[in-house]
C-alpha cells in the first residue's frame, strides 16, 4: 500500500442509535484523516463521542447504532467488505487500549497466555512461538522478569502494569495504527506518564499511526501531530497540535484551553470551567451544538449549524460563525506543545 495513503480516512461519518419516538444522533459530518507514522489527538468532554467514533471505526459499536459514511482503513472501504473479512482486516491492522484493564483482562487466564492467543487467533504460528512473541512484547512494554510474569494472572499486577499489558496485548499483530481511548484516565498522574510516554515511544520507535483519545488535553499536547475537538458530536476544530494550541478559533476549543492548569500560573489561582452542560442527545440544539455554553452566542448561532472554515493555516479548520481572531504568538496557553514538549 503506498506510503502516501493515511492509514484511515474517515468521510462523512455518522452514528444513530435507534431510540423511540425518533434515533438520535450520537455523531455526524465526521472527516478526518491519520496519516501514516503520526499521531492524531482526538479531545473532548464526557458524552462527546470519543468511545462511539474509536467502536465504529473498530466495527464495535452497539448493534443499536447504524454507522454511515465511509472509513478508509490502509487504502481499503470497510463497508464495502464482508463483515468476516472486515473483523478481520480490523483486528491486524488496528490496535487498542481501552480505559479499564480489568474489562480488557480475563481474570482467570495468565496474562502471557491472553497475548499470546491474540497471535494465535490472527497468525497461524505455533505456540512456542506465539509465547515467545508474547514475552518479547513484555518485554518491551518494561515488565520485569517477562518469562515469570507471562504465566501470572492479572491481580498479580497494578494498574500501571495491567495498562501495560494491554498494550502488548494490542501490539502481538504488529498494528498500523494504535487506539488508546482513555488508556490512562484511571491511573495516577505519574503512573499516567509513564504510560502516555511508553505509548509515543513505541508509536515511533515501530513507525505506527496512533489516535490518542482524552478529555484532558495535557495529555495531547507534545504527543501527537494533529488534534481533532469533538463536541456534542460535531467535529468543532481540526488541525496542527501546535496550531490548534497556540491559535485556537472555536471557542469551544479556547474554553477548554483556558480550563487548563498552566505552570506560569501564580500558586492558588482558580481554574477556569465551562459553565454549563454539553447537550444531551434527545435534546441537541438547533445550531451550533457549543450556543448555549458560549458567551459570543449571537442569531445564527441558535438557528444554523456552522460550516467547516479554513484558516490562514489550510491544515487549520474550525466550525464557528464568530470564530476567534488569528493571533500571531501564543494566544491562550503558553508553553511548547509541539510534539516531544509535553504538558503532561
Ligand atoms: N450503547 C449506548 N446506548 C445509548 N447511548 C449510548 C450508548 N453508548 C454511548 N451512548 C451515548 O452516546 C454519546 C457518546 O458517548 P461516548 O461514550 O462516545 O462518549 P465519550 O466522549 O467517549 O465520553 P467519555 O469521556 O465519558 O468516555 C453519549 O451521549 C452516550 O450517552
Ligand atoms: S458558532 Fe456561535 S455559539 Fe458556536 S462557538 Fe461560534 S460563536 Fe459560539
Ligand atoms: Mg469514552
Amino acid at each position: 500500500m503506498s506510503e502516501d495513503l493515511p492509514i484511515l480516512a474517515c468521510r462523512d461519518m455518522s452514528c444513530q442509535i435507534s431510540a423511540r419516538p425518533k434515533a438520535l444522533d450520537v455523531l455526524q459530518n465526521i472527516d478526518f484523516t491519520v496519516a501514516r507514522h503520526t499521531a492524531l489527538g482526538i479531545v473532548g468532554e464526557s458524552g462527546a463521542g470519543k468511545s462511539m467514533l474509536v467502536k465504529s471505526i473498530m466495527g464495535i459499536a452497539p448493534a443499536s447504532v447504524r454507522v454511515n459514511g465511509q472509513i478508509m482503513l490502509d487504502g481499503q472501504d470497510l463497508f464495502a467488505m464482508k463483515p468476516r473479512d472486515r473483523a478481520r482486516f480490523i483486528g491486524r491492522k488496528v490496535g487498542i487500549v481501552f480505559q479499564n484493564p480489568m474489562t480488557s483482562l480475563n481474570p482467570y487466564v495468565p496474562v502471557g497466555r491472553q497475548i499470546a492467543e491474540a497471535c494465535r487467533q490472527h497468525f497461524d504460528v505455533p505456540r512456542d512461538e506465539a509465547r515467545q512473541r508474547a514475552i518479547e512484547l513484555l518485554r518491551t512494554v518494561g515488565i520485569a522478569d517477562p518469562e515469570d510474569c507471562y504465566d501470572y494472572y492479572p491481580h498479580h499486577f497494578s494498574g500501571g502494569m495491567k495498562q501495560r499489558i494491554m498494550i502488548a496485548a494490542s501490539l502481538i499483530c504488529h498494528p498500523d495504527l494504535l487506539i488508546a481511548d482513555e488508556a490512562t484516565t484511571a491511573l495516577d498522574v505519574t503512573v499516567q506518564k509513564e504510560v502516555l510516554d511508553l505509548l509515543q515511544t513505541i508509536q515511533e520507535q515501530r513507525q505506527m499511526s496512533m489516535i490518542l483519545v482524552s478529555h484532558n488535553l495535557g495529555v495531547v499536547a507534545g504527543r501527537t501531530d494533529e488534534i481533532l475537538v469533538l463536541y456534542g458530536g460535531h467535529v468543532v476544530e481540526y488541525g496542527p497540535t501546535s496550531e490548534v494550541f497556540r491559535n485556537p478559533r472555536h471557542r469551544y476549543t479556547e474554553a477548554l484551553l483556558s480550563a487548563m492548569p498552566h505552570m506560569d500560573q501564580p500558586t492558588h489561582t482558580r481554574l477556569r470551567t465551562i459553565a454549563g452542560q454539553p447537550p444531551s442527545l434527545a435534546n441537541k440544539p438547533a445550531g451550533c451544538p457549543f450556543a448555549p455554553r458560549c458567551g459570543a452566542a449571537e442569531g445564527p448561532c441558535h438557528t444554523t449549524m456552522p460550516d467547516m472554515r479554513t484558516g490562514t493555516d489550510s491544515r487549520h479548520r474550525f466550525a464557528c460563525h464568530f470564530p476567534l481572531e488569528q493571533t500571531v504568538g501564543p494566544a491562550v496557553v503558553s508553553g511548547a506543545t509541539d510534539r516531544g514538549a509535553r504538558a503532561q
